[in-house]
């Protein structure tokens, strides 16, 4: 584990020049870890969500420059890395800065292992600062909802919402946490399940769509999710599911809450009618376990994410400070300059 990673979880490690991931979509059953020297391995670890998670798959592609700078691949490589997964723009952005970083370097292989190394000891700090600031805005005794997965398998730290989560039960602050099993991929259910768990946090998987009848039943107090882009207005993009919670959350007066780091924040998406969202394979709704579910002739859409209007938002925690609205101006507070669209 690079150091602070509070965490018995290790998603990904580059090492000697090798990348070794556990590959997520076998787990809880199954922890297998992958071993290669091939970018083109880390880029089909992505695409498949062997390895997922927005600053995860950040990190998975500065790993697998790493790989392609040995083999003299970087451009190559940084282009296929790019077109695995088009809505995190955590990914472009690590891609970006890695290409940068080895711009004329005189040892391109050690500046770029170097940067990549870097890049995730970053995200294991910022994962602590956000959850410290998050876990401050969560009252006493607080029943806790949140979606997907956002822990050490999304970050290699302790995690972005549910790092949150997680800090503030050391701090004895959670009675419960309500998990959304996360149709159709069950993140929640597989993955945050199993993070609660290990951490002994008393949790309930629910049903995706359970969520809004609790809601307004009264029995959630905050709802703490991810993200995957940030628009420059607040505008955020996460796991399908997030926006039923924020109207869910307007409706009955509860908080909600955007735990991320800054390198989700792309200054350069103005609103969220600039985020692509990404659309997957038909068979992942209609197949459960692998076994076709629907009827033979159904077909199915399946968009992996949705957008909620900043409007919804009632904050989004950083590593840098929280946000609130107006979020344009709080969100340039902490984009640098440089990164912001003309
Ligand atoms: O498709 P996934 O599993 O990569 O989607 C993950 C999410 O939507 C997370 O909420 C987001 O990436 C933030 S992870 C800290």
């Amino acid at each position: 584990l690079l150091p602070g990673a509070q965490t018995d979880i290790e998603p990904i490690r580059y090492e000697d020049g090798r990348v070794r991931y556990l590959d997520q979509r076998l787990l809880p059953g199954v922890e297998r870890y992958v071993e290669t020297a091939d970018w083109r391995d880390v880029a089909g670890a992505i695409g498949t969500l062997a390895v997922r998670g927005a600053p995860l798959i950040g990190i998975a592609a500065a790993y697998g420059l790493a790989l392609a700078a040995r083999s003299g691949e970087m451009h190559e490589a940084a282009r296929g890395l790019t077109s695995t997964r088009p809505t995190a723009v955590n990914l472009r952005w690590a891609i970006d800065r890695v290409v940068a970083a080895s711009g004329g370097a005189a040892d391109q292989v050690a500046t770029v292992e170097a940067e990549a190394l870097r890049l995730h000891q970053e995200q294991i700090e910022s994962d602590e600062r956000m959850s410290e600031l998050g876990a401050g805005l969560l009252p006493d005794r607080a029943t806790v909802l949140t979606h997907c997965n956002t822990g050490s398998l999304a970050t290699g730290g302790i995690g972005t919402a549910l790092g949150v989560i997680k800090t503030a039960h050391r701090q004895g602050k959670i009675a419960r946490v309500l998990v959304d099993e996360t149709r159709p991929l069950l993140q929640g259910s597989r993955l945050t399940a199993r993070e609660l768990e290990r951490v002994g946090v008393r949790f309930d998987v629910i049903v995706d769509a359970a969520a809004a009848g609790i809601i307004a039943a009264g029995g959630v107090d905050a709802i703490v999710v991810g993200a995957d882009r940030i628009a420059a207005n607040g505008d955020t993009a996460n796991k399908v599911g997030t926006y039923g919670l924020a109207l869910a959350a307007r409706a009955h007066d509860v908080p909600f809450y955007v735990v991320a780091p800054v390198s989700t924040i792309d200054a350069g998406t103005r609103t969220r009618a600039e985020i692509t969202i990404e659309h997957r394979d038909e068979d992942e709704v209609l197949a459960f376990g692998g076994t076709r579910v629907a009827t033979a002739r159904a077909s199915a859409l399946n968009p992996a994410f949705d957008v909620t209007p900043h409007e919804l938002v009632t904050a989004i925690v950083t590593e840098r400070r929280v946000l609130r609205a107006p979020f344009v101006d709080a969100i340039a507070s902490v984009v640098r300059p440089a990164a912001v669209a003309s």
